[in-house]
């Protein structure tokens, strides 16, 4: 007799880590005897409610907490119809107490929470919901890392690698530290051998991951040389291994950038030509009540230094708005700040209280109308900025890595430059996802190049 398969759905929102704890999570799951599909095949299709979702949550801002909370208000209905079916929430969000008690109240057809530190423990904690019980079960960081779990990775051809985990940064507004616990670095060897695996699966281009890739080595052991590992010791180790393209990394953090981590970059011929350096404000007053650590002077130094050791570096930032207590003239530097950068691409947010942050509790926040409207004319500059920037690709040739047929128009491919721009060009039958083609960039727009394979 054939044994028909449960099947399971994972749903990641938020950031990367959360992408690459979805693939840890979805390993686990078959682990378990689940088939997991793509949300794609599932969605609106009556036939195939899944036996069990899980969803893997993001906090950062409220609308990221609003849009999981809704997502797994949705599910009642489809349990209603499916009574045996299991829902799960983890990630970020789940962390914090006051929302764990909200879905334990509110919430009754949730059957399983589990957080950011106790990933690794999922099999026993289904196996208990399949027994029957409801299971609300979310840790602190734990001294020791657990390696060596299983996955099902999202691509073949590139794979997302943990660096370190957590953030001991504590930047005013933010709510990282709080839910992914303190910062903590994986061993060198760890991190080489799971890329080795990955390259002799067939994976070209990994991106180091963390909260504060710089801080990376802090607490670790010395290695047998004697010397201390850190961000530029590891990125040169990876940029040893043989079969991979392309070396990427986020989040940088412009506090740590040292000059020895800029040589290891430039040095490095499998290391891109792109820092994602998130700025935050161009206000030194502003700066200095976040916590970061910087001005907006040392900031333009440091990309000064950078770009004259790699002049085709693309620099990307994150923004922010209505910080508590940001005037029309701080909002100004922000402003300015983009021009002199001469950004590739920013993000752009709205400031949004956190609980248990200390921004949450400034007196002077900012009303939303004129975050609003601060926020639809920094949109504007960095666009006109990134148009610009593009504009200066027109006529050369970039070395781009095939992702695949573009979603919009599978006339096209879509492909990424060095410097983590999207390209698309015609075509052409044969084009393997990881394969690096030239193509003569034609056109540019703010977001993406268009050109022909040269
Ligand atoms: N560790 C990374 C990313 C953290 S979260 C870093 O330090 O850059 C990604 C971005 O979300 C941040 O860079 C910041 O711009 C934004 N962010 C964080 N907390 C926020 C909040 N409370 N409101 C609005 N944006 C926030
Ligand atoms: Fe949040 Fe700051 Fe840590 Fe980034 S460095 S995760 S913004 S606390
Ligand atoms: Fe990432 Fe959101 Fe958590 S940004 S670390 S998933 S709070």
């Amino acid at each position: 007799m054939q044994r028909t398969c449960k099947k399971a759905r994972v749903v990641a929102f938020g950031c990367q880590m959360n992408e690459r704890d979805a693939e840890t999570i979805a390993g686990l799951l078959a682990a378990c005897g689940y088939e997991v599909t793509p949300l794609e095949s599932q969605e609106g299709d009556e036939r195939t409610v899944p036996d069990l979702v899980v969803f893997i949550t993001c906090c950062v801002r409220e609308n990221a907490e609003n849009r999981a909370l809704g997502n797994v208000a949705e599910m009642k209905r489809l349990k209603e119809r499916n009574p045996g079916m299991i829902i799960g929430i983890a990630g970020c969000m789940v962390q914090q107490e006051g929302i764990r008690e909200h879905i334990v109240k509110r919430m009754p057809w949730v059957d399983l929470v589990f957080g950011t530190h106790n990933i690794h423990n999922l099999p026993a904690l289904l196996s208990r919901v399949e027994m029957g019980e409801r299971v609300i079960e979310v840790l602190e960081a734990p001294d020791e890392m657990v390696e060596d779990l299983p996955a099902i990775r999202a691509y073949r051809h590139k794979a997302f690698v943990n660096i370190t985990f957590g953030c001991d940064n504590y930047c005013t507004y933010c709510i990282v530290p709080y839910v992914r616990g303190r910062e903590r670095s994986r061993a060198v060897d760890d991190i080489l051998s799971e890329i080795r695996q990955l390259v002799a699966d067939g994976c070209r281009e990994v991106t180091l991951l963390g909260q504060n890739v710089n801080a990376y080595g802090k607490g670790l052991p010395p290695l047998p040389d004697g010397t201390q590992p850190n961000f530029a010791t590891l990125l040169r180790a990876v940029n040893e291994i043989d079969g991979l393209h392309r070396i990427r990394f986020t989040t940088s953090h412009p506090r740590d950038f040292t000059s020895e981590m800029i040589e290891a970059i430039a040095g490095s011929q499998r290391v891109c030509r792109h820092l994602h350096l998130p700025l935050q404000a161009g206000s030194d007053r502003v700066l200095a009540r976040m916590g970061r650590g910087y001005t907006l002077h040392r900031y333009l130094e440091l990309l000064r230094e950078v770009r004259e050791s790699m002049p085709d570096v693309a620099i990307t930032t994150d923004l922010m708005v209505g910080f508590p207590g940001e005037t029309e003239e701080d909002f100004q530097c922000t402003l300015k700040a983009v021009e002199a950068a001469r950004f590739d691409a920013a993000f752009t947010f709205v400031y949004s209280p956190r609980r248990g942050t200390r921004a949450a509790d400034m007196p002077d926040q900012v009303d939303e109308d004129v975050k609003g409207d601060r926020i639809r004319r920094l949109i504007e500059v960095v666009n006109n900025v990134a148009g610009s920037v593009n504009q200066e690709l027109v006529g050369t040739v970039q070395e781009v890595m095939v992702d695949g047929l573009s979603e919009r128009d599978p006339s096209m491919m879509a492909g990424k430059t060095r410097q983590n721009k999207t390209v698309h060009w015609p075509a052409r039958p044969g084009l393997e996802p990881g394969q690096l083609v030239n193509v003569m960039i034609q056109q540019a727009g703010a977001f993406t190049l268009r050109g022909v394979e040269s």
